[in-house]
């Protein structure tokens, strides 16, 4: 439910553009995460994707609610470090030596998802000089992760690299990996469990299974957003010929729906079924395993709503606000995606209206949506809020033409 009177009060205290950053959000969906996995007596470890929203007071409440947090870059790991994170993944291709070194550095807090045999030998190699013991995993695929073999290692390739790692005296390998990104079903998490287990069965001694510590099942766990996906762009083509004609259609309110909704299992669904074969066929394998997951989208999407001011108004179904799509960086709202524009100064959320509202760049494309929620026809000074934009946008915002915008917390 929106609370108009909190960021109508945020708007006395703050010039826009805005991002609000809204912690009861984050705590919501951390919290119903966990809980799902728990009803079905799984006890899973939660690591926060930072890549999806880094924003320090995020960060610092994944680690207030007890979870941990999942990096792909130093500067990532510093973050997490500074929100106080005390067990960290580290997970992401091509690592360097450099990026070895701050690792190592905070090993006691660091497990090590590898992706590559040379990042194990490169590893075991300064673990050594510095006689500090690392905690470590690998990456695979199968072929649940197709488009995604940058990453890790094929399947197959698991005995032969975890034989590698028993050579190392400082390396302690103990965990596998997976990765699948947008997953409005459970299916491919299933399916990926299932091939691993049989893969353990045939090709691990039992002593050898007992070495094993943690299955990572990395995010990509779709929310059920109130995002929505445009009639006219079905496949999200970056591209659309003939668009003038498309906003002519708009405005003219001749798209019926207006936007198509994403469907999504609930996360009660994802929990359930992926804690049936892990407690099935996974934990009768390998009994010392914990279950880890690398959410992100899923945490951070409602944690994030941008507040705008109307400045002119061009037209009775064109406006312009103070703020540009440079705050979403490339994930280009104007094509993508349906997201809902509320004015704030007259509030009415039973009639919307065909509108286009643009952001201040110097660009024509630089669109927030097509259509608002408004009691009367916009005007200059009206407040606009775009409510739960908190996954990908303020992490790949960017410093086109204007400055990237501040973050306000609510209380
Ligand atoms: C390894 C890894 N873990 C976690 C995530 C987070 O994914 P999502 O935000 O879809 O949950 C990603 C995203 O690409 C990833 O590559």
């Amino acid at each position: 439910m929106i609370n108009k009177e909190k960021f109508l009060r945020i708007v006395k205290q703050s010039k826009t553009p805005l991002y609000i950053f809204d912690k009861k959000e984050a705590q919501k969906n951390i919290r119903s995460f966990k809980n799902a996995f728990k009803k079905y007596g799984v006890d899973l470890s939660i690591f926060f994707a930072t890549k999806s929203n880094y924003y320090p007071g995020l960060l610092r409440t994944v680690v207030s609610e007890g979870e941990n947090i999942d990096v792909s870059s130093r500067r990532e790991l510093k973050l997490a470090l500074k929100a106080g994170s005390k067990r960290i993944i580290y997970t992401g291709p091509a690592k360097t030596r450099d990026d070895f070194e701050l690792i190592l550095k905070h090993h006691s807090k660091v497990t090590v998802n590898l992706e590559s045999l040379r990042e194990l030998e490169l590893m075991a190699k300064m673990a050594r000089e510095k006689k500090v013991t690392m905690r470590c995993g690998v990456r695979i695929y199968t072929k649940m992760q197709s488009g995604w073999t940058k990453f890790g290692i094929p399947l197959s390739d698991l005995k032969g690299f975890y034989d590698q790692a028993q050579k190392y005296k400082y390396i302690n390998f103990c965990g596998v990996h997976f990765h699948i990104s947008f997953n409005k079903t459970p299916d491919k998490y299933l399916k990926t469990l299932d091939e691993l287990s049989k893969y353990f069965k045939k090709h691990f001694r039992v002593e050898e299974r007992l070495d094993f510590e943690y299955i990572d099942i990395g995010g990509g766990f779709y929310p059920e957003t109130s995002e929505g996906i445009y009639p006219w762009n079905p496949n999200q083509e970056t591209h659309i010929p003939d668009f003038d004609k498309h906003i002519k259609h708009m405005l003219a309110d001749k798209f019926k729906p207006r936007y198509l909704p994403i469907k999504v299992d609930p996360i009660d669904v994802f929990a359930e079924k992926i804690s049936a074969v892990y407690k099935n066929t996974i934990l009768p394998l390998l009994p010392n395993v914990h279950l880890y997951a690398e959410p992100g989208r899923f945490i951070s999407h409602s944690t994030m709503h941008f507040l705008l001011t109307i400045m002119d108004v061009k037209d009775k179904n064109l406006a312009i606000t103070d703020g540009g799509t440079n705050m979403v960086g490339w994930e280009k709202h104007q094509f993508f995606y349906y997201v809902p524009l509320i004015n704030l100064s007259q509030f009415d959320l039973k009639r919307e209206i065909p509108f286009v509202l643009y952001g201040s760049l110097c660009t024509p494309d630089d669109i927030w949506g097509y259509y608002m929620f408004t009691k009367g026809l916009p005007k200059s000074g009206d407040i606009i809020l775009m409510p739960y934009q908190g996954a990908y946008t303020y992490t790949l915002a960017q410093e086109f033409i204007k400055e990237i915008p501040e973050v306000w917390e609510m209380e």
